[in-house]
């Protein structure tokens, strides 16, 4: 059984990430999607709970229906590679949509080979369509009251819109 956590802020989840899940979920028999809690950073647009209920019904929505039985969704606090040990996971999984994601990953990947050796990192290139997007950019023209529609599926438009009415 070959198990990948794809770990992140997710903040929130674009059509982006959930291509790569998605694909990820064709390769590996379980795809555990880590939603990275992080209470430093103020400047989510979701808290995590939000956050984690709202991917759960993103990959219902918009993922492939014979891969969605194979992906899971859960918060997670401290290490990567610790989290992928609680669930048995032997590759993370991460997209690369330009070269410059590139210098960052390699790091991430290197750094948690050292900490974890029996944990690959694997990466799929972000679809074509999907590789302009970013969740700080969603985030800024949602936030302006900007359409972020054909960027993120319409349970993330509603709760981004939610949350700008402070509800
Ligand atoms: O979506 P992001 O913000 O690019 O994801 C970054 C993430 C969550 C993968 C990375 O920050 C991470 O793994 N954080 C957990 C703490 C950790 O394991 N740090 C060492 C990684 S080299």
């Amino acid at each position: 059984m070959k198990i990948a956590v794809y770990p992140g802020s997710f903040d929130p989840i674009t059509y982006g990430h959930l291509d790569v899940v998605s694909r990820a979920a064709a390769v590996f028999d379980r795809v555990i999607l880590g939603v990275l809690v992080n209470p430093q950073k103020s400047t989510a647009a979701l808290t995590s709970e939000q956050r984690v209920a709202v991917i759960r019904e993103a990959v219902a929505e918009s993922c492939p229906a014979d891969v969605v039985g194979r992906i899971d969704v859960e918060a997670f606090d401290g290490l990567t590679v610790d989290f992928c040990r609680a669930f048995k996971a032997t590759f993370i999984v991460r997209g690369l949509r330009a070269i410059s994601d590139f210098e960052s990953e390699l790091q991430m990947a290197h750094t948690n080979r050292k900490l974890a050796p029996e944990i690959d990192t694997v990466f799929f290139m972000t679809a074509l369509e999907h590789s302009y997007l970013s969740s700080s950019l969603v985030k800024e023209i949602a936030a302006f009251g900007g359409d972020v529609g054909q960027m993120v599926p319409q349970t993330v438009v509603r709760h981004l819109a939610e949350r700008k009415r402070g509800l």
